[in-house]
């Protein structure tokens, strides 16, 4: 239930046009970066998040070299933690991510990217802000 506002009607459109490409200012102080790589391929995700005052999620965008099943991931990754709080999204499992593009077997490490992404990032915004109090 909680989850069904997140759902769009054409999962397949992650693939076709996915949302949130581009970049933040990394140096922003309300902007957490996330980068990570993937072994198994050499794929890498960039997942940024903006984050206002009271720790929650108001913006979110992604740069991906990689597949087109991490760039879906990052698609649906960045859709998912908007309006979240930094609790809330370390709670997004990459299973949740697979499940909802469909992904096989093979690319399940491709939303494990996205996982590890998001909490690169808080990781990041909560380094900043213990270092800003
Ligand atoms: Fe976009 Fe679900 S189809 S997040
Ligand atoms: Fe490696 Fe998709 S094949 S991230």
């Amino acid at each position: 239930a909680a989850a069904s506002r997140l759902y769009h009607k054409n999962v397949v459109d992650h693939y076709e046009r996915p949302r949130n490409v581009g970049s933040f200012d990394k140096n922003d102080p309300n902007v957490g970066t996330g980068l990570v790589g993937a072994p198994a391929c050499g794929d890498v995700m960039k997942l940024q998040i903006k984050v206002d005052d009271e720790g929650n999620i108001v913006d979110s965008c992604f740069k991906t070299f990689g597949c087109g099943s991490a760039i879906a991931s990052s698609s649906v990754a960045t859709e998912w933690v908007k309006g979240k709080s930094l609790e809330e999204v370390t709670t997004i499992k990459n299973s949740d991510i697979a499940k909802h593009l469909s992904l096989p077997p093979v690319k399940l490490h491709c939303s494990m990217l996205a996982e590890d992404a998001i909490k690169a990032a808080v990781k990041d915004i909560k380094a900043k802000r213990a270092a800003q109090a």
